[in-house]
């Protein structure tokens, strides 16, 4: 146990506060004063005076989280339990001055754009630890949880390792290694003392022009339940409190991979966020099924999804957040909000607020203006729109977790590990996965594998060498970017280090006139997006790239052509005019995975997890056959040799 890291006896004033990275001891500065609260209804509270129950003690860490969660909130008072409530991002409890400081907070989250000014690991620790520091000067003294998306490894993290997104893992099918993969990221995310993961995305897309389609493992229930299952396991372990667990969260419930192009009112978007129209029996079978296996599978946190079903968001859905997340299917953790989705409740603010929360919203992603927030909460309070009950549930959920956790034991993970983040076993784990995810979709006789002793190769395209293209958004930031933004391999690396000089690379294919060779290798691929931004109505490779594939054709006898991307996309110029195709998918840092199966050091294993839509209007596949409007049916892949690996391709599909 870490020195300095128990809780404190709790008392009322004065509050120590936020302020930045420093803390600054401020009398009675939070308004209002303590109010006392009443005891969960119906439910055996244990009170801070009086009657049997005294002896209960938060900090007596014998009894259950539950018990603990009970014993804390008898002794909190109104502000406290609103703090709980309420999520900033780092940014407006950080540089936001005083104003945004003065509140008592449950967590703190990095959004996509949000990283200490240095971005490394132990800036990162030191940030996190700072509002820890902060939070438990606060008030009673209750621990905050630091959240980020660590959705492909620790991925806002300069030097990480990043795995290949989940839609790569989909195509690898490994759930032995997800859940390596899984232990492997919480290793790195508690080494910048991080707890809390956003993730697994357990979407079932059922429309590959979906911005997210990356971020899902597939548009078949089953593969979704079998990896997001394994990923879980990975991060929090066997003990939730054990050193470096990782609480997970299972998200967006539900049916955020099931809306409809065009139903989107969110900015840019044009089916991120929209609605899901699917009946009941198909949002059931295929979204919801997920999530039963992610709470039988001990996932403890749910992320509520910006979408809509035809009953509206389902921030502000009770029957779909309490009926059926918290009651059918027995969830007994918390529910946290996605960023700012409570104010797309109601345009009246107070009314989302009230309304979200008394859907089940336990956590509220505000992001920004907490005293926005928690002024709401206790407008909705005072005028009955929102019960005291509620609050004290929610709070209850999320303390339990924290106990659980073993945040009020210990804090912080332990410093001093920055040697964990890009540790090289995880690299070869990564690099592993890079190799059996890679998609074979066309295979000419005798292409594939390419020999080791083989003249000069030829490579071309500049995504051949590039971190970013060939890792995509949510890396760093969270639209990611180009170029070398964190280190790794890169494609083009991989195959240096395999071919030497006899690689010639030139990024937009200029070789010299009568420069020829035996094999021509192409790097096509989608430029890196996340969310909306990356819905697309075209699913087009860009033009210039693609059209390198055609310059390389009469240089080489044998040409390759790799595909970056997040999901299925046109490939017009791509399938008749190379003589192997390989879908990479966003492979992340460890580009020498591409290496080992192109020269045949890994047998070719993936198969698509999407189905490859023949035309983009042919991309929604809610109800459809597997090859009705598909050039290769889901499952598609094939071996060097040519043969399939699961299902043939689609009549017609192959040139
Ligand atoms: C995304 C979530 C993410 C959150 C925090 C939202 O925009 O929808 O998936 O966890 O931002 O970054
Ligand atoms: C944040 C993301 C968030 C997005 C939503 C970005 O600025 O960094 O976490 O998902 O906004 O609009």
């Amino acid at each position: 146990m870490l020195a300095g890291y128990a809780p404190r006896t709790p008392r009322r004033a004065p509050r120590l506060l936020i302020l930045g990275t420093a803390v600054a001891l401020v009398g009675g500065a939070c308004g209002s004063p303590p109010t006392p609260t009443s005891p969960l209804p119906g439910s055996v509270v244990p009170q801070a005076t009086g009657g049997p129950s005294t002896s209960a003690d938060y900090r007596d860490a014998s009894l259950s989280p539950r018990a603990r969660a009970a014993a804390l909130l008898a002794q909190m008072t109104l502000d406290e339990k609103i703090g709980q409530m309420t999520q900033l991002e780092n940014g407006s409890v950080d540089t936001a001055g005083v104003s945004q400081t003065q509140f008592l907070l449950g967590s703190v989250l990095s959004g996509g754009d949000g990283t200490p000014p240095e971005n490394s690991p132990d800036a990162w620790y030191q940030m996190v630890d700072a509002y820890q520091q902060a939070a438990l000067g606060t008030g009673i003294g209750i621990p905050i949880l630091y959240g980020i998306d660590a959705v492909h490894g620790n991925s806002k993290v300069v030097g990480a390792t990043i795995f290949p997104h989940n839609v790569g893992l989909g195509a690898l099918d490994d759930p032995v290694l997800v859940k390596a993969i899984g232990r492997a990221t919480a290793v790195e995310m508690n080494a910048i003392g991080v707890r809390w993961n956003f993730g697994p995305v357990v979407a079932v897309p059922q429309d590959v022009r979906w911005g997210r389609t990356y971020e899902a493992y597939g548009e078949d229930p089953a593969l979704v339940e079998r990896l997001s299952g394994a990923f879980i396991a990975g991060l929090q372990g066997t003990d939730l409190a054990a050193q470096d667990a990782v609480a997970a969260t299972a998200k967006h419930f539900v049916g955020d991979g099931g809306t409809g192009w065009g139903s989107s009112t969110a900015q840019g978007s044009s089916i991120d966020q929209g609605v899901t129209s699917a009946d009941d029996a198909t949002l059931r079978s295929i979204h919801l099924a997920p999530y039963r296996a992610a709470i039988d599978g001990g996932v403890r946190i749910v992320m509520a999804s910006f979408s809509s079903t035809n009953a509206g968001k389902v921030t502000g859905d009770h029957h779909l957040l309490t009926d059926v997340l918290k009651g059918e299917l027995g969830f007994s953790g918390f529910v946290v909000s996605d960023w700012g989705a409570v104010d797309q409740v109601n345009a009246d603010y107070p009314s989302a607020v009230a309304q979200s929360i008394m859907a089940g919203i336990d956590m509220v992603m505000v992001p920004y203006d907490a005293a926005r927030f928690q002024a709401a909460v206790r407008q909705g309070l005072a005028s009955g729109a929102i019960s005291q009950a509620r609050i004290d549930d929610a709070v209850l959920r999320i303390l339990q977790v924290k106990f659980e956790m073993g945040l009020f034991e210990q804090p912080m993970p332990l410093a001093g590990r920055a040697d964990a983040v890009g540790a090289s076993a995880d690299r070869d784990l990564a690099r592993a996965a890079v190799a059996g995810s890679a998609v074979l979709l066309k295979a000419g006789a005798g292409v594939l594998p390419i020999a080791p002793s083989t003249g000069s190769v030829l490579l071309a395209g500049p995504a051949a060498n590039d971190i970013g293209r060939q890792s995509g958004g949510w890396t760093m930031t969270w639209q990611g970017g180009t170029g070398p933004i964190t280190p790794g391999t890169t494609i083009a690396d991989g195959l240096r280090a395999r071919l030497g000089d006899r690689l010639l690379y030139e990024e937009n294919g200029a070789f010299d006139a009568g420069v020829s060779a035996d094999v021509g290798i192409v790097v096509v691929g989608e430029f890196p997006y996340a969310e909306g931004r990356g819905d697309s109505a075209t699913l087009a490779l860009p033009p210039d790239e693609v059209a390198l594939v055609a310059a390389m054709r009469p240089r080489v006898k044998r040409l390759v052509v790799v595909v970056l991307s997040g999901r299925p996309v046109m490939l017009d110029g791509v399938l008749e005019t190379a003589d192997a195709v390989v879908a990479a998918w966003l492979p992340g840092t460890e580009g020498g995975g591409l290496a080992d199966v192109l020269l045949g050091d890994v047998p070719f294993h993936g198969t698509t997890p999407y189905t490859w839509p023949d035309t983009p209007e042919d991309a929604p596949r809610t109800g459809r056959g597997p090859c009705d409007g598909a050039v290769f049916p889901v499952g598609f892949g094939l071996d060097a040799s040519g043969r399939p690996l699961g299902p043939a391709a689609c009549p017609g599909a192959t040139p």
